[in-house]
């Protein structure tokens, strides 16, 4: 890759455990991104802190201090472009997106999904993914789109369901691949080798993903 590196805004409202592996690889030196800055609605979203620790700006825009949906996303669209990003990362963004701004990101807004996606979109997957007996359950990296958790997807991470899981453990197991697979789809789109084509399917390298690959079938050229 030539030029500077590429300029992402993470977008959270929790923990922050994928903005911390999206860090990590970044200090690795294996993710060539600059995180301009890390956006939480949400004041005490743990994420803050891990953003400021490596010296990562942050803001708070909280959606309260907005009467409605539109309004909200119209400042937050506002202050993510202040940043000028070629990537917007939804991590553990919990908010439902206007379509304006869907429409504004798109091809340059990720999300991750702890589902195997189709199945599972909105909250809750893990206890719904027990309820109905799985026998596999992961998580997806995908292109966001006006449709909820139903943009083109790109990597799963897959993990077998256990006999003793519970919703806890199975969302722990789930999380461990997150954090592989997401800084793998970011560097893959730093790297100019992933795009979101105009036919709305991903393409890599310049095949289009008719389905999501899967973390088992790669060599990961990020982590090992
Ligand atoms: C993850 O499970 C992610 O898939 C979902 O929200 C959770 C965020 O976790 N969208 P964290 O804040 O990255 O730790």
């Amino acid at each position: 890759m030539s030029g500077s590196p590429l300029s992402v805004v993470v977008l959270i409202s929790g923990s922050g455990s994928n903005l911390q592996a999206l860090i990590d690889a970044v200090q690795q030196g294996s993710l060539p991104i600059r995180i301009r800055a890390v956006i939480a609605n949400e004041a005490d979203a743990f994420g803050l802190e891990r953003a400021r620790r490596a010296a990562i700006e942050t803001r708070i825009l909280s959606h309260r201090d907005y009467p409605d949906r539109p309004a909200f996303d119209a400042a937050l669209m506002d202050l993510i472009d202040g940043f000028q990003p070629d990537l917007v990362v939804l991590a553990g963004f919990m908010r439902i997106l206007t379509p304006g701004l869907v429409a504004h990101y798109r091809g340059r807004m990720l999300n991750i999904h702890p589902s195997l996606l189709p199945k599972f979109r909105g909250l809750h997957t893990h206890e719904r993914a027990l309820e109905v007996g799985e026998r596999e359950h992961g998580a997806t990296v995908h292109f966001v789109t006006e449709e909820l958790d139903g943009g083109p997807a790109v990597l799963q991470a897959v993990v077998p369901v256990e006999p003793d899981d519970d919703a806890a453990r199975l969302a722990a197991r789930v999380l461990i691949l997150e954090h592989r697979i997401y800084p793998q789809v970011v560097l893959w789109f730093a790297q100019g080798r992933l795009l979101l084509g105009a036919d709305g399917l991903p393409r890599l390298d310049g095949e289009a993903l008719q389905q999501p690959l899967r973390l088992d079938n790669l060599t990961t050229e990020l982590t090992s």
